[in-house]
């Protein structure tokens, strides 16, 4: 569990289920992420804690620490294909956005990678043209070269989703 001024990163509850879905059928949340069905939803969660119970760490549900209520997830998950280092990410209600949740919940999790993961480095992918990810990224001091732009290799080719932006923080000194 990870505690902001505002917020609460916890594990995933049954409970999460609806909200989860609800945000999946918002197209403005979802423009730049892949369509979903109810099913594709649950089995997000399911697989968030399997690799919480595995790894420690999943994309962690955002509860707002006054209400007790889902606002989205924001964490860290392990190397995945076909990337070899930690990744960041985030999504939130947009009733949660432009309130700075994203970047109190994204800072905590980089400093709980940096402290209990022991990482050199945390990245975060995202299409060109999410400007508000993108946003993020350099908002949290992330850093972009155009030369490991990539196409992901498990969207099809001629999909808008395939190209791949990737920032990237280095652990600072410590
Ligand atoms: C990407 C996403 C998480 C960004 O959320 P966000 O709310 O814009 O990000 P932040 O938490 O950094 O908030 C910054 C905004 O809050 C405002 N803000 C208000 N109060 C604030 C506070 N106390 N502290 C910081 N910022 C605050 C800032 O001014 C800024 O608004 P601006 O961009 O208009 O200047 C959100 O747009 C989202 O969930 N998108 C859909 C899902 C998605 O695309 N995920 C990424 C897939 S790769």
């Amino acid at each position: 569990m990870i505690e902001t001024e505002r917020l609460l990163l916890r594990p995933w509850r049954e409970t999460d289920r609806n909200p989860f879905w609800s945000m999946a059928q918002d197209s403005e949340v979802m423009r730049y992420l892949p369509s979903m069905d109810r099913a594709d939803s649950d089995d997000i969660i399911n697989r968030m804690a399997v690799t919480q119970s595995e790894h420690g760490y999943c994309f962690w549900p955002m509860e707002l620490k006054t209400e007790g209520r889902f606002i989205g997830f924001c964490g860290l998950m392990p190397p995945h294909e076909p990337f070899a280092e930690v990744e960041i990410g985030w999504r939130l209600e947009r009733a949660a956005w432009f309130k700075g949740y994203a970047r109190e919940a994204a800072q905590a999790c980089l400093s709980w990678a940096w402290q209990e993961l022991g990482v050199n480095s945390v990245i975060a992918v995202t299409v060109p043209d999410n400007e508000r990810s993108r946003g993020l990224m350099l908002r949290l001091g992330m850093t972009h070269d155009a030369a490991e732009d990539f196409d992901n290799p498990n969207v099809a080719a001629g999909d808008p989703l395939r190209r791949l932006v990737l920032y990237r923080i280095k652990r600072p000194d410590d």
